[in-house]
């Protein structure tokens, strides 16, 4: 019935997530708020994991790809989970290590890591600095060596793969701002350059096509090139990778009509691909890393918003203004994604109207989404726009200095609050 399986529908009509009435979650946290299921992030966790386990006995790790939602109550749970972590700035950064994340299961991303960023990840011991370009790999060595230290390193490779999906989420082609392209050489140009560089040791490979991508061909294709790509490698200079991170980007249930392949099946047929290319060209099989991201958090999270007024323009559309919008989940204005929503505290009823689900911005495009269908609603019912775990609360800014909602864990009907909602006294802090 519902995009995910962590919503259902009590006695009284309401909502529930994880076993908790929505009703109620909003009356003791106030609204908008962000729910997120916690034991449908841990199912997810573990899928990925078994698949590892199941496909490619177990050689490799899954790496959370935190930028779609970080908070210390994530980074705990991911550590629980054995999980690795993604994590693309010295704020991410921070947040994992504060909370004693392993620095050594670490990723550390990112197209303009600052000199600051570099030394923080180098202290912190960080397993992994995915190098995008060759600034910042002579900048490295140089830090590294200082430091008398040495960074384990993977190199950001573009395999020119076209995954179908938005425009600006699209990664993996030649005309990226992220990595070293492989068709004109630079990658192994690059290869090169670490291989003899000091203070730098390189691990593997990594890339990443594109997000919220269905098929698996793309992941198939991607991992071939890559594969080929250690091989070459391994024929020009005779050193054998020992790690391959193939990135993330599987595709979440949005809208009923949408159908992931459950995630094993990208280990499945990712692993096969492995294992023949390697076996073709006489090398080892590298340890594989996973870097899912939406995938782990996106369909267990939804936002609940109070609804203000009800504006019905005759033959044109009818507005439903909330208390939320572009500031909690500026998507629909950015990819104009689409989302489902219901009337939380009236979800046993059909949802009889189409209307535009406004926020609450002096911005005529702030919306949370246009010909929605929902319940008949009234001011001060709740709406419920689901499968908003993934990049919205890491997504969300302070326009208008709106205060940033909480965000509350739910797992077997406990809620447990992970994010305090800002106040106003938050929201100057910094001015002067
Ligand atoms: N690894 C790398 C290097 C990435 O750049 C990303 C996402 C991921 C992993 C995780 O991808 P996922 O599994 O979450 O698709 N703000 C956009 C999505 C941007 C994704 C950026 N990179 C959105 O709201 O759709």
């Amino acid at each position: 019935m519902f995009v995910s399986r962590c919503l259902d529908v009590n006695s009284h009509g309401h909502l529930t997530i994880g076993g908790c009435d929505t009703v109620e979650l909003a009356q003791q946290f106030g609204t908008p708020l962000y729910l997120l299921d916690e034991g449908e992030v841990r199912r997810a966790c573990a899928s990925y994991r078994e698949s590892i386990d199941r496909y490619y006995g177990g050689k490799g790790l899954v790496a959370y790809a935190s930028k779609a939602l970080n908070c210390k109550a994530l980074c705990r749970i991911m550590q629980e989970e054995g999980m690795g972590l993604d994590v693309v700035s010295g704020g991410e950064l921070y947040t994992a290590l504060s909370v004693g994340f392993p620095a050594e299961k670490i990723f550390f991303h990112g197209n303009n890591k600052t000199p600051r960023e570099l030394q923080e990840a180098l202290e912190a011991g960080v397993g992994q600095i995915v190098v995008d370009n060759l600034t910042e790999l002579e900048l490295l060595s140089e830090l590294a060596g200082g430091q008398g230290r040495t960074a384990e390193i993977l190199l950001r490779i573009k395999p020119g793969v076209d995954a179908h999906t938005h425009q600006f989420i699209r990664t993996g082609q030649i005309d990226s701002k992220f990595g070293f392209a492989l068709e004109t050489g630079e990658a192994m140009q690059a290869v090169e350059r670490a291989l003899a560089l000091p203070g730098v040791r390189l691990k593997g490979v990594h890339c990443h096509i594109g997000s919220q991508v269905f098929d698996r061909e793309p992941f198939e294709a991607a991992a071939e090139i890559m594969v080929q790509f250690l091989a070459d490698i391994h024929d020009r200079w005779g050193c054998q990778l020992e790690m391959l991170n193939l990135g993330g980007g599987f595709g979440i249930k949005y809208l009923s009509d949408h159908n992931p392949i459950p995630y094993g099946q990208y280990m499945e047929g990712v692993s096969r691909v492995v294992k023949e290319v390697c076996a073709q060209r006489g090398i080892a099989t590298p340890f594989i890393v996973m870097e899912p991201g939406r995938s782990i958090v996106g369909a267990a999270g939804i936002t609940l918003y109070t609804v203000g007024s009800v504006k019905t323009i005759p033959g044109i559309r009818t507005y439903v203004s909330v208390d939320g919008g572009m500031t909690d989940n500026p998507r629909y204005i950015l990819y104009q994604s689409e989302y489902e929503a219901l009337a939380a505290n009236r979800a046993d009823q059909p949802k009889d109207t189409v209307v535009t689900l406004a926020g609450r911005c002096c911005e005529s495009g702030d919306l949370v989404g246009e010909g929605m269908p929902l319940q008949q609603v009234r001011p001060g019912d709740l709406v419920a726009v689901l499968s908003t775990g993934a990049y919205n609360y890491s997504m969300a800014s302070n326009y208008n200095r709106v205060p940033r909602p909480a965000l509350v864990l739910v797992r077997d009907g406990v809620p447990r609050l992970a994010i305090r909602r800002e106040s106003y006294e938050d929201l100057v802090r910094n001015d002067l």
